[in-house]
């Protein structure tokens, strides 16, 4: 799909971060769009931003876990504007605790919103594009949903869901002229790291690894859309873990830990006394390694449309008992990834450092 003048783009989660960063970038090629998420002030936002810009957008409040609400969205997009070539399924949180310690409700809960909540996105979407002939659906997964971390096999479960989900679908789906992509940020510059503390007992973490920001992800979504791939690497050096992991999951287990026990120490230092406020520079205060990731600290990219995050509170939050916060100097990942090859050696070389 080439052009997208006055095609009809669905995005769930675009309150804020990716999801409102994409409803954006599509404003901008002309399509037409249906937004949702749970705080419809923030989805009201976003709908004067897009009508600014000179776009056509309806706003709903959708829980993505209640997949009658998102059956309700998708099928009212394609009755208000008469069909839907792409739908973003976008919405999801993260969370992080050890697997012996994280309650399974929480690894419930996420498998709700972030897998079933695809799940109910792409069943709806899939009968009206395969009567159209075409469309694209585009589920934003992770680079963990590839290769786990330690502290985070809730959420990384969830993404992986969301893989095999794409993978299994576009099989399925061959020859009708509807693809099925799966994306793969990296850390990005997004409310994800606040709200993953919240939903975490107040357990914050600061960014792992190389930062984007939510403009990248969704430029990468927009041209997904255009021109769809199975898979899609906004920060593209991030593709070599994929391979790494295939060759030698034993060699990222490595990684994987000296990740971890990097972080680790920061835990105990870092703690804060339970009356004091968790602040978003707490939660995403330390500075990366690219300019992208200083001028995402410093805010100078991202989300600069974005309204205040602590104006809204967040429909999941939740007083907090205990603050600990984590936070980490500087990312913990391989330093200077250039490319897929060079990312290879260079992870490779990090793992057997001691
Ligand atoms: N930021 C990262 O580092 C990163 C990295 C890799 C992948 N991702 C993925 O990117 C996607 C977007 O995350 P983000 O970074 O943009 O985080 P974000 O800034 O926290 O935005 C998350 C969006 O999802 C919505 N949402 C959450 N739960 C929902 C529910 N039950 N029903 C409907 N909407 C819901 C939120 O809206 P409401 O709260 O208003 O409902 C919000 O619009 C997620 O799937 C995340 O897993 C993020």
């Amino acid at each position: 799909m080439p052009e997208l003048r006055g095609a009809v783009v669905a995005v769930t989660g675009a309150s804020a971060g990716i999801g409102w960063e994409t409803a954006l970038a599509f404003a901008e090629t002309g399509a037409r769009l249906a937004v949702c998420a749970r705080r419809l002030d923030r989805l009201e936002q976003l709908a004067q931003a897009v009508r600014a810009k000179g776009g056509e957008v309806v706003a709903e409040a959708v829980d993505v876990a209640q997949a009658d609400q998102v059956r309700r969205f998708v099928d009212g997009a394609a009755a208000r504007f008469g069909r839907l070539d792409v739908l973003v399924n976008n919405a999801g949180y993260g969370a992080h605790g050890r697997v012996e310690e994280l309650p399974a409700e929480t690894f419930r809960h996420l498998m709700e919103v972030n897998y079933l909540g695809t799940v109910y996105g792409c069943q709806a979407a899939v009968p009206i594009m395969r009567r159209q002939g075409r469309g694209v659906i585009v589920n934003v997964s992770s680079i963990v949903g590839h290769r786990a971390l330690a502290g985070g096999a809730a959420y990384a479960a969830s993404k992986a869901a969301q893989i095999s989900l794409t993978e299994s679908l576009r099989a399925e789906l061959r020859g009708t002229g509807v693809f099925v992509s799966s994306v793969h940020p990296v850390g990005t510059g997004t409310e994800f790291a606040e709200v993953a503390a919240r939903e975490s007992g107040g357990l914050a973490s600061g960014p792992i690894g190389p930062q984007q920001s939510a403009r990248r992800v969704a430029e990468a979504i927009v041209r997904c859309a255009r021109r769809p791939t199975p898979e899609v690497y906004p920060y593209l050096p991030s593709r070599a873990l994929v391979w790494l992991n295939a060759l030698s999951p034993g060699l990222m287990d490595r990684v994987a830990w000296r990740m971890a026990r990097r972080a680790g120490p920061r835990v105990a230092a870092a703690a804060t006394p339970a009356s004091a406020p968790i602040t978003p520079s707490q939660v995403s205060g330390s500075v990366g390694r690219s300019s992208e990731t200083r001028n995402i600290a410093k805010g100078r990219v991202a989300n600069t449309a974005m309204p205040n995050p602590m104006a809204t509170p967040h429909p999941t939050s939740a007083p907090l008992s205990r603050r600990t916060i984590l936070r980490t100097a500087r990312p913990s990942a391989p330093r200077a990834i250039r490319s897929p090859i060079s990312d290879v050696r260079r992870v490779t070389e990090y793992a057997s450092t001691p």
